[in-house]
């Protein structure tokens, strides 16, 4: 059996990752190795066999010692420990869920259900780092992968609606101390049915600009409001977030060409949901059936919502999709820019598909 060690597996996605692996039996098929950044020595979590002392996620010679490494642990971690791991030869499979070798020419970046083949082939080819998408580009791919691999994309503008999770699990805190905030200024107002609403919406407005609402994680109010930039700024005007969606979605196609992706990326009040407003530039006119089809079948987790309203607000939600894998597709119609543009509305669980669920797939494609 694969030795395969964990580090970060106490974290939000490290959670996730923990919870899936359990409900896959996924430990039943490898000999786990629990490491610790904080509690060396420490109690590991039971995963069947007992639990073992905690191993430190720093010492190079104990991470040598494992076939796998599955890393939730973030981009610091990475940058720190990775080269000198490879630098003192470990020849082990690197997963990783943070960002930081994504770009890197002998990284793959993970999502089977759309490029199990480029997978496979790395790992023919003596490929040993396999990085998670960020999660916006992988529930795209997932939600309207058919598309692209039909060849028949010239370009996506991609707006971005992304979850508070997108951030961590305190600015997960933070938005929802922020709805209380704003729903403990007017509690008793709106406990009489007679009050008046502006003087409600006025009363949560002073609150939303009050510099004691908490805004550590997020840098600004997110209830009641949104923030529409994510991640770093960068020199061309994109963030770094929109960034990433030409750079990622391409290389996780193995494209030659590339594909033109860009969009604004925004940060709204979901929990742990994002969800992407997608104009497609086809380069066909083909008819609207075909291109449901093809959407339909991007994976067998896209879940193809029919473009009518009570579906839609039923079943193209985060309050729907939250928890499971599955990706919802829906709002698919023709623009009037033309008959080769088409719009889709795509929702999924940032914290499933967009972060843990390719690594632990990743980990039973090497046990093949
Ligand atoms: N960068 C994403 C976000 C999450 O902030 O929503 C991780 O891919």
């Amino acid at each position: 059996m694969l030795k395969v060690g964990l580090v970060g597996w106490r974290g939000m996605v490290g959670s996730v990752l923990m919870q899936r692996m359990r409900e896959e039996n996924d430990f039943a098929h490898i000999d786990p190795v629990f490491f610790t950044t904080s509690n060396v020595g420490g109690h590991g979590p039971d995963v069947g066999r007992g639990a073992a002392p905690l191993q430190d996620a720093k010492s190079i010679e104990a991470l040598k010692a494992m076939d796998v490494v599955i890393t939730c642990q973030g981009g610091d971690y990475t940058t720190e420990i990775h080269p000198q791991l490879r630098a003192a030869g470990w020849t082990g499979y690197w997963i990783d869920a943070a960002s930081t070798l994504r770009m890197e020419d002998n990284a793959v970046i993970v999502l089977d259900p759309v490029n199990l083949d480029q997978i496979k082939g790395a790992v023919a080819k003596g490929g040993k780092d396999f990085i998670g998408g960020n999660c916006t580009n992988s529930i795209l791919l997932m939600g309207v992968g058919g598309l692209f691999k039909a060849g028949l994309v010239d370009w996506v503008s991609s707006m971005t609606y992304q979850a508070a999770s997108g951030g961590g699990a305190q600015h997960m805190r933070e938005l929802l101390t922020q709805m209380g905030a704003l729903h403990g200024s007017v509690a008793h107002l709106l406990a009489d049915p007679a009050s008046a609403i502006l003087e409600i919406d006025r009363r949560v407005a002073d609150t939303m600009r009050d510099d004691k609402l908490p805004t550590e994680h997020f840098g600004a109010p997110l209830a009641g409001s949104l923030i529409p930039w994510i991640d770093k700024q960068l020199d061309n005007g994109q963030s770094k977030e929109e960034w990433k969606g030409q750079a990622e979605v391409n290389k996780i196609l193995g494209n030659e060409t590339k594909v033109p992706v860009d969009g604004l990326c925004v940060r709204i009040g979901a929990m742990r949901c994002h969800s992407l407003a997608l104009t497609i530039k086809l380069n066909k006119d083909l008819p609207l059936a075909e291109i449901e089809q093809l959407i339909a079948g991007s994976t067998p987790w896209t879940h193809f919502v029919p473009n009518d309203r009570a579906t839609t607000v039923k079943e193209l939600t985060p309050t729907f999709v939250t928890g499971k894998l599955d990706i919802a597709v829906g709002r698919v119609r023709k623009l009037n820019m033309g008959p080769e543009y088409v719009s889709a509305f795509v929702c999924g669980d940032q914290l499933l598909w967009g972060a843990a669920e390719p690594l632990r797939r990743t980990l039973r494609i090497l046990l093949d």
